[in-house]
């Protein structure tokens, strides 16, 4: 049996509360998150719900017995309405997924549908939660679910164009036969054909990659460089042509959020954020520099682009806008 070191011990509520995250979709996206997650310690508890109740019920059962060789974390199948209730962090990866020859955009009339029915079950059971969206469209959906949910646009933020600038940053280091780390680079605007790189702002040591006169820099080679950008904006077509799907590189990416907002890292990423009039964009969510932390996005890079990059951000965000003006939300 177990002593009781103090008379009352079954009336003591510690004030450390554990952190609890939701995952809603175990689809190979919402799968390739919750072993990233796992693995990287990031929740006390984590839920995983899916309409598929058996197929949620097999992938914890598989989890839960990895767990003797990772960090201990309590695994549940459940919904944000019992087990998955006042979560501190919300990911939203159910929806359909791309298929060969059809673009993100293709999915938003079935993923708004399935979002009606989700978004606001999370509102009532995890008021305080932040909301990380990832199924796509993704930054329509996070629009949709920022509208759906009432929460502050603070707390609702999407994936965006965080792996297309991890995929600019994993080309251009391999181009430069230098650490992915030390390259910094940015893709904003869509997570889709319409995203702008940043390339006035693209530097290797504080030196610009584009006009680098240093041993190894492309040298404004436009031709490469443009090829460079092309592999990235087409490279979920690439695999999803291969494998039929994108998962590890997005899981991981997702995690890295993650852990900015569990551990208040103030990281600067290209997530998927609510902009109202910011360089002169329209009422959207799409991809800038933000900063991550555990409020969630509270302040977005005011940088200055190119002034083609300007034009190409506006008509990225033209197309968000198009699409948002077609939903009755
Ligand atoms: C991709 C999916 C996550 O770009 O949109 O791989």
């Amino acid at each position: 049996g177990l002593f009781n070191v103090h008379p009352d011990v079954e009336n003591l509520k510690s004030k450390i509360k554990p952190r609890k995250g939701v995952i809603l979709g175990a689809g190979q996206v919402g799968m390739a998150c919750a072993y990233s997650i796992l693995i990287q310690d990031c929740f006390d508890e984590l839920i995983l719900q899916d309409i598929a109740a058996e197929k949620v019920e097999g992938e914890v059962m598989d989890l839960l017995h990895g767990v003797p060789f990772i960090s201990p974390t309590r695994i549940k199948a459940g919904t944000v309405a019992d087990v998955g209730k006042d979560a501190d962090v919300v990911i939203v990866t159910a929806g359909s997924s791309q298929k060969e020859g059809e673009t993100r955009l293709d999915l938003l009339h079935r993923n708004v549908k399935i979002f009606r029915g989700l978004i606001g079950d999370i509102a009532k059971h995890c008021p305080n939660a932040i909301l990380l969206i990832v199924a796509n469209p993704v930054d329509i959906m996070t629009y949709v679910s920022l509208k759906l949910s009432g929460f502050p646009s603070s707390r609702v933020f999407g994936s965006g164009t965080i792996l297309d600038t991890a995929r600019f940053r994993a080309l251009l280091s391999h181009r430069l036969d230098i650490d992915p780390r030390s390259v910094h680079a940015y893709i904003i605007g869509e997570h889709g054909d319409s995203e702008v790189p940043v390339w006035s702002k693209a530097n290797v040591a504080g030196m610009k990659i584009c006009d680098g006169d240093w041993e190894g820099s492309p040298a404004c080679n436009i031709a490469e460089l443009n090829d460079i950008f092309e592999q990235v904006k087409n490279a979920a077509y690439e695999i999803i042509k291969r494998k039929g799907y994108t998962s590890y590189a997005i899981g991981l990416a997702v995690t890295d959020i993650v852990k900015a907002i569990l551990r208040n890292q103030n990281r600067i990423m290209t997530v998927s954020t609510y902009v109202d009039g910011m360089y002169g964009l329209p009422e959207i969510c799409i991809s800038l520099p933000s900063i991550v932390n555990r409020e969630g996005v509270m302040k977005v890079m005011n940088f200055s682009l190119a002034e083609n990059e300007e034009k190409l951000l506006q008509k990225s965000a033209q197309t968000l806008r198009e699409y948002i003006d077609k939903l009755e939300l």
